[in-house]
């Protein structure tokens, strides 16, 4: 039976810690704010919002919302974004995704200043990560390398197979996992024997978005197999997109859904606020 990593747990510890960096800039009077910008109603979405608004008040950030009508043009949303760019209050800003189909995101994170970035989506933010000399680690895959860190799991040296090769997860994933000197492989949907590759895996990074995706059989014996999927269910409950319940007795750490690396991605996103505000005031 694997042992299960605790992201809640380890999210907390991590949002303590910002907390008291953030008190601690407070103290040298410099206030630490991120503004966070939805676009229409989807009901997913204004989750994923109101918990970062949450998650910013446990840690004393400022949030600043902005709930803009499903009609928003995109020339408006990008005043807003250059509005905030220019904001002294605002040290992130975080255009939540997807936008409505008649704007095209692309445009809209080029209009976020690189510096105020937090979710590191801009191509600068992009570029540095390639580089490996970044400010900002995208907040999932963030989440991901600090799960790994604080389980004491080593990177160096071990077989780390991603599957699922998205802009946000999947392909920063993999660089993280190279800096730490992982030796790594992308899979995606046209990958061939999938399961092959991925029982040579020690250890197994899964955001593909379909529940019950990986099975006991494609995983080692004793592999990390960390679930970035979050999937609802007919009853409206949250799986991700491994069969834990089977997985679970082969690996030697698993991440559950919910509790694994959900709430990672939230404290990251403050960690990266934090550095941002540290950033923008010249305190390394
Ligand atoms: N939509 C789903 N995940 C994310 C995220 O990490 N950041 C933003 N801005 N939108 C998202």
């Amino acid at each position: 039976m694997a042992r299960i990593i605790d992201g809640k747990e380890i999210s907390r510890v991590v949002r303590e810690q910002v907390a008291a960096e953030v008190t601690a800039l407070k103290e040298r009077g410099i206030e630490t704010g991120l503004a966070v910008i939805i676009v229409g109603d989807d009901p997913a979405s204004k989750l994923y919002v109101s918990n970062k608004k949450k998650a910013c008040e446990s840690c004393g950030i400022k949030s600043f919302e902005y709930a803009l009508p499903e009609s928003t043009s995109q020339e408006e949303l990008i005043a807003l974004v250059r509005q905030l760019n220019g904001d002294k209050r605002v040290n992130g800003i975080l255009v939540q995704l997807p936008l409505p189909s008649h704007i095209d995101e692309q445009e809209v994170i080029l209009a976020i200043s690189p510096e105020k970035d937090v979710d590191s989506f801009h191509p600068v933010n992009v570029g540095r990560i390639m580089l490996g000399d970044y400010s900002f680690l995208p907040c999932t895959p963030a989440g991901v390398m600090e799960l790994l860190a604080r389980s004491g799991i080593e990177v160096e040296g071990k077989n780390c197979v991603v599957i699922g090769r998205s802009n946000i997860v999947g392909k920063p994933m993999a660089m993280l996992l190279l800096h730490k000197n992982g030796t790594v492989t992308i899979c995606h949907s046209r990958t061939r024997n999938l399961a092959d590759v991925t029982r040579r895996a020690d250890i197994l990074v899964v955001a593909v978005g379909r529940a019950g995706f990986v099975t006991a059989d494609m995983v080692k014996e004793g592999a990390v197999v960390i679930d970035v999927g979050m999937n609802r269910k007919p009853d409206g409950k949250f799986c991700g997109d491994v069969d834990f319940d089977n997985v679970k007795d082969k690996a030697s750490f698993i991440t559950p859904v919910p509790g694994g690396v959900g709430p990672m991605t939230i404290a990251m996103l403050m960690k990266n606020t934090l550095t941002a505000a540290k950033l923008q005031n010249g305190i390394k």
